[in-house]
C-alpha cells in the first residue's frame, strides 16, 4: 500500500469568482457584461454566505482541507481603499474552516483581478507588480495559521487571456474561450500564453512569495495548468518546444517555492504541427476533453522533473460530468495514477478535487465538476454521491 506523507491533505478546491456571487467589481463581471454569448456568473452558488455550509458538508464526508480564495476586487475595490470588512469575511472563513478540521489552502489571485486594475493596463501596465503586492501585503494580517498559500492560480492560463483581452486580439481567438464544447465534439486548441505576460506573472509572484515569507509562516508557491502533453513518434523535440511555452516557463519559476499546486484534467498529444486536438469520443468530457485520468500520472512526473523536487500538491484534478458515477471513475483511477508516483519517490503532499461545488465555469453553466450539486434558486446543496466516495478513500487513506 502507498505510504502518504503524514498528515496528506484531502480535500476540494473552488475560486471565489467561480462560487461567491455578485463579484460585481472585478474584471470577469466587466467581460461577461460585454462578451456575447457568455452566461452571467450572477449569485453563483451564493458561497459568500454560505460558505460554512459548503465547509460542513466536506468536512462531514471525511475531508481534511478546503482550497478557497481571496477576492482582490473585493479587499481592494478601489485602488489603494482596503476594505476591512472583506478581510474579515476571509479570516471567518479561514477560523471556520479550522474548526471545522479543514486545513485551508488559501489562493490570492485567481483569474480576477480589480476592475480598476484591469482598466489601468492590468498586468501589462508598469504598476501592476506593485499594486498585486499592494494586496497581497493587506492580505497578510489575516494570514496568521494559515500553513498554504498559493499566490496565483494558473498562470499560464491567465496570460492567455490577458493576451485576449487587448482588444486588437482576433475575434477568434476570443472564441476559443467561449466555445468549450464545438459542434464536432472537439475541445479547440488554445492559443499560447505569450512569455512576455508569463514572465510578468512570474515576477508578480515572486514578489508576492517574498512578501509572505517576510510577514507570513506560510508555505508560499503557485498552481500551474499542466496539459500532460506528450509526444507522437519522432517528435519530442517539437513537444519540448510547445511545452516550454504553455507550462515549463511556469513551472521553472516554482524552483526556490515551497510547494508547487499541480493541476491536471486530461492528456494531449504533440505531433510536428504542435498540440493535437482532443479526438472526438463518446466520453469525452462536457468541456470536450478527453477521459484522461491518467493525465495527472504525467503532470506529477513532469512537475517534479522540471522544479528539480518541489514538493507537490494537487490543488486541481476533476471531470466535468452529469455522471456522478464516471466522477467516481475517473478520480478513482487518477489516484492509483497518484500513488504509482509517491510509490515512485515524487513528494506529494494532498490532493485537492475540483471542485466542492458545481459552479460557474468561466462563462458557462453547463460543465459540472461539482462534488455538491447546487439549485440555483434556492442554493440548496445536494451533495452527490462521489462526495461520501472521496471522503471514505480519504478516511481510509487508500482506495
Ligand atoms: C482550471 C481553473 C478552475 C476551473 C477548472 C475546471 O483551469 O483553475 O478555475 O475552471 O480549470
Amino acid at each position: 500500500m502507498t505510504r502518504l506523507t503524514p498528515g496528506f491533505l484531502w480535500g476540494a478546491a473552488t475560486a471565489p469568482h467561480q462560487v461567491e456571487g455578485n463579484n460585481v467589481n472585478s474584471d470577469w463581471w466587466q467581460r461577461e457584461l460585454r462578451t456575447p454569448g457568455m452566461e452571467r456568473s450572477g449569485d453563483a452558488v451564493d458561497s459568500y454566505h454560505r460558505y460554512a455550509e459548503d465547509m460542513r458538508l466536506l468536512a462531514e464526508a471525511g475531508l481534511t482541507s478546503y482550497r478557497f480564495g481571496i477576492e482582490w476586487a473585493r479587499v481592494e475595490p478601489d485602488e489603494g481603499q482596503i476594505s476591512r470588512a472583506a478581510l474579515a469575511h476571509y479570516r471567518r472563513m479561514i477560523d471556520t474552516a479550522a474548526g471545522f478540521g479543514l486545513t485551508p489552502v488559501v489562493t490570492l489571485h485567481h483569474f480576477t483581478a480589480p476592475r480598476w486594475f484591469a482598466e489601468d493596463e492590468g498586468w501589462l501596465g508598469p504598476k501592476a507588480i506593485g499594486r498585486f503586492g499592494t494586496y497581497v501585503q493587506a492580505v497578510t494580517g489575516i494570514l496568521g495559521g494559515v500553513e498554504w498559500v498559493c499566490t496565483m492560480n494558473e498562470p499560464n492560463m491567465l496570460a492567455i487571456m490577458v493576451w485576449m483581452s487587448d482588444p486588437v486580439r482576433s475575434a477568434e481567438a476570443r472564441k476559443l474561450m467561449l466555445t468549450p464544447t464545438v459542434a464536432d465534439g472537439r475541445y479547440p486548441v488554445l492559443p499560447d500564453p505569450d512569455p512576455e505576460v508569463g514572465l510578468r506573472l512570474a515576477e508578480a509572484h515572486h514578489a508576492a512569495r517574498e512578501i509572505l515569507k517576510r510577514e507570513t509562516d506560510a508555505k508560499a508557491g503557485w498552481t500551474v495548468a499542466n496539459h500532460a502533453l506528450t509526444a507522437t513518434p519522432g517528435n519530442e523535440a517539437k513537444l519540448r518546444e510547445v511545452r516550454y511555452v504553455k507550462e515549463d516557463l511556469y513551472l521553472e519559476a516554482a524552483r526556490g517555492d515551497d510547494f508547487i499546486g499541480v493541476q491536471s484534467y486530461s492528456s494531449q498529444a504533440v505531433d510536428q504541427n504542435g498540440v493535437v486536438p482532443h479526438p472526438s469520443a463518446p466520453d469525452n468530457t462536457l468541456t470536450g476533453n478527453a477521459y484522461r485520468p491518467d493525465a495527472i500520472g504525467i503532470a506529477l512526473r513532469h512537475t517534479w522533473e522540471v522544479t528539480g523536487g518541489v514538493p507537490i500538491l494537487v490543488t486541481e484534478n476533476g471531470i466535468a460530468t452529469a455522471d456522478d458515477t464516471q466522477r467516481i471513475a475517473y478520480t478513482s483511477q487518477a489516484l492509483r495514477h497518484l500513488f504509482a508516483a509517491v510509490d515512485d519517490g515524487i513528494d506529494v503532499r494532498g490532493y485537492l478535487h475540483w471542485s466542492a461545488l458545481d459552479n460557474f465555469e468561466w462563462g458557462h453553466w453547463k460543465p459540472t465538476f461539482g462534488l455538491i450539486a447546487v439549485d440555483r434558486e434556492t442554493f440548496e446543496r445536494q451533495p452527490k454521491p462521489s462526495l461520501a466516495w472521496l471522503g471514505e478513500v480519504a478516511r481510509r487513506g487508500h482506495l
